[in-house]
């Protein structure tokens, strides 16, 4: 299977509340510096539990709209200035040149086809609208702090299984970085990125995600080689524990702005 992992698996709902929870002030912040106000059209590409669009729905207002799309768009519903579409980036149309910003969180990572997707989105912003990617560096997130060293080991002993099975998937865990070339080469002009780190202690909203991640996708981890049912259950147990810390990913925000004139795209498209 390739593409996105964790579609059709349990715990679904509470992995969307905590990555939100860790995420949401990121893009949020984001959101404000690229000035989304009254009156912008917004598209956000893989919505998930919706928080980012029910941002939007606010910052746009009444005079403003916000499409919000995904392939498993449970976790979203139309009310207001906020319409839900179910859509795939890679192989559905959008309406070109439509939008004042297009968004995307934690999507194009996953995608094999992530070029041919983030094509996709920047063809269908307006002429100076603004693009927005919030995509993780995977291989950033380390232990800071273990009550011993062999949790520490049995983690990176997990985390290394877990990179693993989404790259078998087809996921560039290093997305986080390649994205700002990938922008830059579609021709975006004011182009820019900031990353953000901080510590996910045991019983947290980061770790919670983790140890879901671990439940998820379990099978596969197991049959990654390296990690054991043994080092799971220990995981788990240190993801629980606050005196387990690790990293968080690192998490960069790039953006870029559609030229008001004469954009081509992708050379030779
Ligand atoms: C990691 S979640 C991120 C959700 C949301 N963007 C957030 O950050 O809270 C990835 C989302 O992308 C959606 N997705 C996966 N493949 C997709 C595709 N080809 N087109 C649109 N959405 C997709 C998944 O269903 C899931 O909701």
């Amino acid at each position: 299977m390739s593409g996105y992992v964790f579609g059709t698996t349990d715990l679904v709902d509470e992995q969307r509340e905590s990555m939100q929870r860790c995420l949401d002030p990121i893009t949020f912040a984001r959101l404000e510096d690229l000035g989304v106000g009254p009156g912008w059209r917004c598209l956000d590409v893989g919505g998930g539990g919706g928080s980012v669009a029910d941002r939007l729905g606010r910052m746009v207002g009444e005079t403003g709209s916000v499409l919000v799309t995904d392939t498993a768009p449970d976790g979203l519903c139309t009310r207001g200035n906020v319409e839900v579409r179910h859509h795939d980036i890679v192989t559905d149309e959008l309406p070109e040149a439509e939008f004042d910003l297009v968004h995307a969180r934690l999507v194009l990572l996953h995608l094999p086809e992530r070029r041919r997707a983030l094509d996709r989105m920047v063809r269908a912003l307006k002429p100076g609208g603004w693009l927005l990617l919030g995509e993780f560096d995977c291989t950033w997130l380390r232990v800071l702090a273990a009550p011993s060293a062999q949790d520490g080991a049995a983690f990176s002993r997990f985390h290394r299984a877990l990179c693993a099975v989404l790259e078998q998937a087809g996921a560039d865990v290093e997305w986080g970085v390649h994205a700002y070339r990938a922008v830059q080469e579609l021709g975006l002009v004011e182009i820019g990125s900031l990353a953000h780190a901080e510590p996910w202690p045991g019983g947290g909203d980061g770790a919670r995600w983790l140890e879901i991640n671990s439940r998820q996708l379990e099978e596969r981890l197991l049959g990654t080689g390296p990690v054991t049912a043994g080092d799971l259950d220990g995981v788990r147990a240190s993801l629980g524990d606050p005196a387990f810390v690790v990293s968080s990913y690192l998490t960069i925000s790039t953006w870029g702005r559609r030229p008001v004139d004469g954009w081509q795209g992708r050379a030779g498209r």
